[in-house]
């Protein structure tokens, strides 16, 4: 039952804006990451967002991705199961070219929230196709979230050189034309591999855009892409204007890249043949001498630290979200 449904993560976001907290919402594009992030989590008691983009569920289905997607999505809901917490599904930067992938996603429910990211569009095309797809989800309980300016750098299948930041007085005509539940603003943030201290975050911005919308009566939680790299000081200024998503996929691909790395580094001599033994990868080096450690090669071996570092990470990264301690799953009595 861990995986829990829109109806739940609305729930969800309703306490992170009275109690001044956020979610980070995690991208996974396979198993290692996502035991890193439950563990952690659990640990905390903190309910756990992790997200799945179109290049992820690509990845996932070697190359298709709506057995990618199905495929993550029931990962994500096999491996939840034991951990007391609730686990949400979030479909994250889903374009017009996927919008079947979107209706599947839709009528199986297999998600708890999604991402249609029309941001590219023209302001009336976006509030179209944003419209389009929040009807769809209409009497789901599953949330639809919007994109309004668009967020410089490339994260996955989206890519922008430069930043438009979100306009307060269109923010209130975009989630009252669309319908979106959240609304992701572009206030200086940048996708990849980016140094908070560099940025010309506008938390001014941010705050004036939850200003609008509370007068207009609008309640939409404000999202933030491309948070890899930010202060912990920013992300809590972010949490203070109204911010209850942060998203994060760099900074875990970051933590995956460099655990391997160290990890193969140190132990290269039971995988590479040292020099003057023949290469034979073909024959499994059975003709000679020299044979590889298979208690160092087994993907299994470097998983397991991968895991460990993603759950420290997440440890400090919930820290900084303020969720720890405030599991839906406890107040359930669970
Ligand atoms: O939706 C995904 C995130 O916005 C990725 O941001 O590249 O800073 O991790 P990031």
């Amino acid at each position: 039952m861990p995986f829990c449904d829109g109806v739940r993560l609305r729930e969800a976001y309703r306490r992170a804006q009275a109690e001044r907290f956020a979610f980070m919402a995690n991208n996974v594009a396979e198993q290692n990451i996502l035991i890193g992030l439950l563990e952690a989590y659990t640990e905390v008691r903190s309910d756990l967002l992790v997200q799945i983009s179109a290049g992820a569920a690509k990845f996932a289905g070697g190359g298709d991705k709506r057995a990618g997607l199905r495929a993550l999505s029931a990962m994500i809901r096999e491996l939840a199961e034991p951990y007391p917490i609730c686990v949400f599904i979030n479909l994250d930067h889903f374009t017009t070219g996927e919008m079947e992938l979107i209706e599947e996603a839709i009528d199986d429910r297999l998600v708890s929230s999604i991402m249609i990211d029309a941001s590219q569009e023209s302001f009336e095309e976006n509030v179209r196709i944003s419209h389009a797809v929040a009807e769809k989800a209409e009497g789901t309980g599953i949330l639809i979230e919007a994109e309004l300016g668009k967020i410089k750098g490339v994260e996955d299948e989206i890519s922008s050189d430069e930043a438009l930041y979100t306009d307060p007085d269109e923010a209130v005509e975009f989630v009252r034309r669309t319908g979106a539940d959240l609304l992701a603003i572009s206030v200086g943030t940048q996708h990849g591999v980016s140094k908070g201290r560099d940025l010309e975050l506008r938390a001014d911005l941010a705050a004036r855009i939850r200003d609008r919308l509370v007068e207009s009566g609008l309640d939409a939680p404000l999202v933030l892409h491309g948070t890899s790299g930010l202060l912990p000081e920013q992300v809590r200024e972010m949490i203070g204007y109204g911010v209850c998503k942060l998203n994060k996929d760099t900074h875990y691909q970051y933590v995956y890249g460099r655990t391997a790395a160290e990890f193969f580094a140190e132990h290269a001599a039971g995988i590479v043949p040292p020099e003057g033994v023949e290469d034979d990868v073909v024959n499994l080096f059975a003709k000679g001498d020299w044979s590889p450690d298979k208690k160092v090669f087994d993907p299994r071996v470097v998983g397991g630290a991968i895991q460990g570092k993603v759950r420290e990470i997440a440890l400090a990264l919930i820290d900084q979200a303020g969720s720890g301690g405030k599991t839906l799953w406890d107040k359930e009595g669970q």
